[in-house]
């Protein structure tokens, strides 16, 4: 069980509310109690690092996105023309992303599911784009990248996206500062004879709803899978 700590787990998105509940571990049943906690725990907007790393991509095809949450990057892509399967351990942030992608008119387009993802992996299905944003899984970065790249089809991409360490909100928060990483660190898990890997750590600010400037510094691994 990692560190009990109640905290505004703002991702990307900088959402401003504030968490009822504490966080404390990323387990299944957390991350359920957490989303039933209050009606809306992210903001509905896509992560910028998918968007700068996927929007000029001129020819979408089908993308994996784990731990999809409330559904906001899933319905970007299904928006920019990807066919998205999108797992999430919570029931809750999924029936709330289902409602989210019949909002958008999307929802042909996205498989939602719960399904666990080994399980899911294992009948070595691929897609040319594999994501995972802000997932932190329980098991680590490295596990999450050496999970997630056999699903990444030839010529597709991976995209893991974490707090790094020096984030400063993953800093302040025991809990995400021993889930953060370094993307070179779990890059290491992909042979450079296979993969063509950007390993980076990226600033940028967001401004919260209550209008106070958020830093972040995001780990972004993103690697592409030679034909
Ligand atoms: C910090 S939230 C980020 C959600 C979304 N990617 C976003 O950026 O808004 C992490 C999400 O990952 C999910 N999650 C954590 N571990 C997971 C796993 N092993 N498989 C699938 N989903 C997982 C949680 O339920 C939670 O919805």
């Amino acid at each position: 069980m990692m560190h009990a700590h109640t905290h505004d787990h703002d991702t990307a998105h900088g959402h401003a509310h504030s968490s009822a509940e504490p966080m404390r571990d990323f387990s299944r049943s957390s991350w359920e109690e957490r989303y039933q906690s209050r009606p809306a725990v992210w903001s509905g907007q896509p992560n910028q690092p998918l968007v700068d790393e996927i929007e000029h991509i001129t020819e979408p095809g089908t993308a994996l996105e784990v731990g999809c949450g409330e559904g906001a990057d899933a319905v970007w892509l299904a928006g920019q023309g990807w066919l998205v399967t999108a797992v999430d351990l919570s029931r809750t942030a999924l029936a709330r992303a289902t409602a989210h992608a019949d909002e958008a008119g999307v929802a042909q387009h996205i498989t939602f599911t719960d399904t666990d993802l080994t399980a899911l992996l294992t009948a070595g299905e691929t897609w040319n784009l594999v994501t995972s944003l802000y997932t932190h899984p329980e098991q680590g970065g490295r596990w999450l990248v050496e999970t997630l790249a056999p699903a990444v089809a030839p010529g597709g991409m991976l995209l893991v996206v974490g707090h790094h360490p020096t984030d400063p909100h993953a800093a302040d928060h025991p809990d995400l500062r021993d889930a953060a990483f370094d993307a070179a660190d779990v890059a290491d898990a992909l042979s450079r004879d296979e993969w063509e890997v950007s390993a980076t750590v990226r600033e940028r600010t967001t401004r919260t709803a209550d209008g106070h400037e958020r830093l972040w510094r995001d780990a972004v691994l993103a690697a592409r899978r030679h034909s």
